[in-house]
């Protein structure tokens, strides 16, 4: 099975992901993104964008990283966003407890307690890898802080979540866009968490994306969510809390089934399906996703009740997409510390209310890129190279166009210019054309365009999808069509053009 080092080696090689400032040690949990990185983390955040907020029951915000610290204090994050640290008394190493106690017994314990953390690590004499004891588990806050302004003298937080900037804006956006309830704000941006050991490449880092909607409902009618008759067929792997207490396995279940069930509320269900389905429409293998239940003790502090969505990792099903009831907690706590009034008026009920996040849907977008990437990853042994079998829309290059030999240069490199200012291309003549083809299979290159000699007599080129190795002929002329309807209208290869005998 391929590990998650052997993606992180892969992924530097091919220029998609590299340890920050390795030239000085590297920084644990910080990465850079190389060329091909870059792209494919802005298709993934556009085709994020374009699915969740082109619809009239969705705005969009952009919010600072810094802000007032009475944020932090008042969504509780000063308080309680934090994990629990435990040190060894002999060569004072420090480690997140509840990651050492499941790697030590296998038990997932997340949410737990301090004294249980105690308890457990006494009762099974768990040790340090040098031999030494632990001291208590202590508290450790994952917030970073730094110092606003010249004199240093106030003390504010590096956002460790997009939601709090939603939450304290969501009024004058309402306002503003003439929004009615139901409706959701939506984020892409940067969110920082001092983890206490950040591991498994993208998985577990310090500085992150976040895609995020606050989704904010009419208390009276939390019941009815008009969207979810698109979703009730959806047949999504599900591990509920009561097979969780019971040891049991996933099963397939519909979102009907679910509801039927009373197993979360109508948005919650409408939200995760949605998140769930991009994944399967982006391609990843559908044995390879599954819901999974909050149990109670693993709740937040905000949270009412919260799903993942997890993916099946070389190290285990882990969260990848997160959604909970917020319920009023965060705009009754913004009310009672900023003393503004964030209820709003319901015309219908002619009455104030309070908003209720029925459902957040929270993605980062490393963890998705991660599994994009994992999940794309072939090592195809009849060709003898790795084919990344990315969605087309994700790709970092759409399409490579190469001259057959040298001498076409000048009508390839015409092709190449004019298809630049629509995909982004590759322009390569170094090598042979099999050579060529499995550079670009390796990083995930949808499409390959040679120009030869039956160019110069029919204003034809050959296209290759990465694929199947499949050939057609395309006119010219119908190139950029051809190649959009393929990338963005799912349009069969084998349409585009004539077919080449190989
Ligand atoms: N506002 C809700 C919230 O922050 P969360 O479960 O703590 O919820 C949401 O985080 C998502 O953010 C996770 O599902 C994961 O995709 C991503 N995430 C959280 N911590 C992360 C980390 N240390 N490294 C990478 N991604 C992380």
């Amino acid at each position: 099975m391929l590990s998650i080092e052997d993606i992180s080696v892969f992924a530097k090689k091919k220029g998609f992901v590299y340890p920050t400032a390795e030239i000085y040690g590297g920084l644990a949990g910080f990465y850079d993104f190389g060329n091909l990185g870059v792209e494919l983390k802005n298709n993934l955040k556009n085709e994020l964008w374009k699915e969740f907020t082109r619809r009239e029951d969705v705005i969009g915000l952009d919010g600072s990283i810094i802000t007032h610290d009475n944020v932090w204090k008042a969504s509780g994050h000063v308080e309680s966003f934090e994990d629990f640290i435990l040190e060894c008394r002999k060569c004072h190493n420090k480690f997140r407890a509840d990651l050492l106690i499941e790697d030590k017994l296998k038990i997932n314990v997340e949410g737990i307690k301090k004294e249980d953390i105690d308890t457990i690590i006494k009762k099974n004499n768990i040790k340090c890898k040098c031999g030494g004891d632990f001291s208590e588990a202590q508290h450790f806050n994952l917030m970073f802080s730094t110092e606003v302004g010249p004199m240093s003298s106030y003390l504010s937080y590096l956002r460790p979540e997009t939601a709090q900037l939603i939450f304290i804006n969501f009024k004058l956006l309402m306002e503003n866009n003439r929004m009615k309830l139901p409706f959701g704000v939506a984020q892409i941006g940067k969110a920082f968490r001092n983890e206490i050991s950040p591991r498994d490449f993208l998985f577990r880092i310090r500085e992150f994306e976040m895609f995020e909607i606050e989704y904010f409902v009419d208390p009276n009618k939390l019941k009815e969510c008009p969207y979810i008759k698109d979703v009730l067929r959806l047949k999504l792997n599900v591990l509920t809390g009561e097979m969780q207490k019971d040891k049991k396995q996933h099963k397939e279940m519909t979102i009907e089934d679910m509801l039927k069930k009373k197993i979360g509320n109508p948005w919650q269900l409408y939200w995760l399906a949605m998140f769930y389905k991009f994944y399967l429409n982006f391609g990843i293998k559908k044995e390879n996703l599954r819901l999974r239940e909050h149990l109670k003790e693993e709740l937040a502090h905000y949270a009412s009740a919260c799903f993942d969505i997890e993916y099946n990792f070389p190290f285990g099903w882990k969260e990848i997409h997160g959604n909970a009831d917020r319920g009023k907690f965060d705009l009754t706590q913004h009310m009672k510390y900023s003393k503004t009034d964030l209820s709003v008026y319901n015309e219908e009920t002619k009455e104030r209310v309070i908003p209720y996040v029925a459902s957040e849907p929270s993605q980062g977008i490393e963890r998705a890129f991660l599994v994009f990437l994992y999940d794309a990853y072939n090592d195809d042994k009849k060709r003898g190279n790795i084919v990344l079998k990315l969605d087309p829309r994700l790709a970092p290059i759409k399409l490579a166009v190469f001259p057959l030999v040298n001498k076409l240069e000048k009508q390839s490199k015409r092709i190449y210019d004019e298809l630049k200012t629509c995909f982004n291309c590759f322009y390569d003549k170094s090598g042979s054309i099999g050579r060529r083809y499995a550079r670009q299979d390796e990083i995930g290159t949808p499409l390959c365009c040679t120009i030869d000699f039956q160019t110069l007599k029919d204003n034809t080129v050959t296209l290759r999808e990465r694929d199947t190795t499949n050939q057609v002929r395309v006119k010219i002329k119908e190139l950029k069509d051809k190649i959009w309807q393929y990338i963005y209208e799912e349009a069969n290869f084998k349409d585009l053009g004539k077919a080449v005998k190989q």
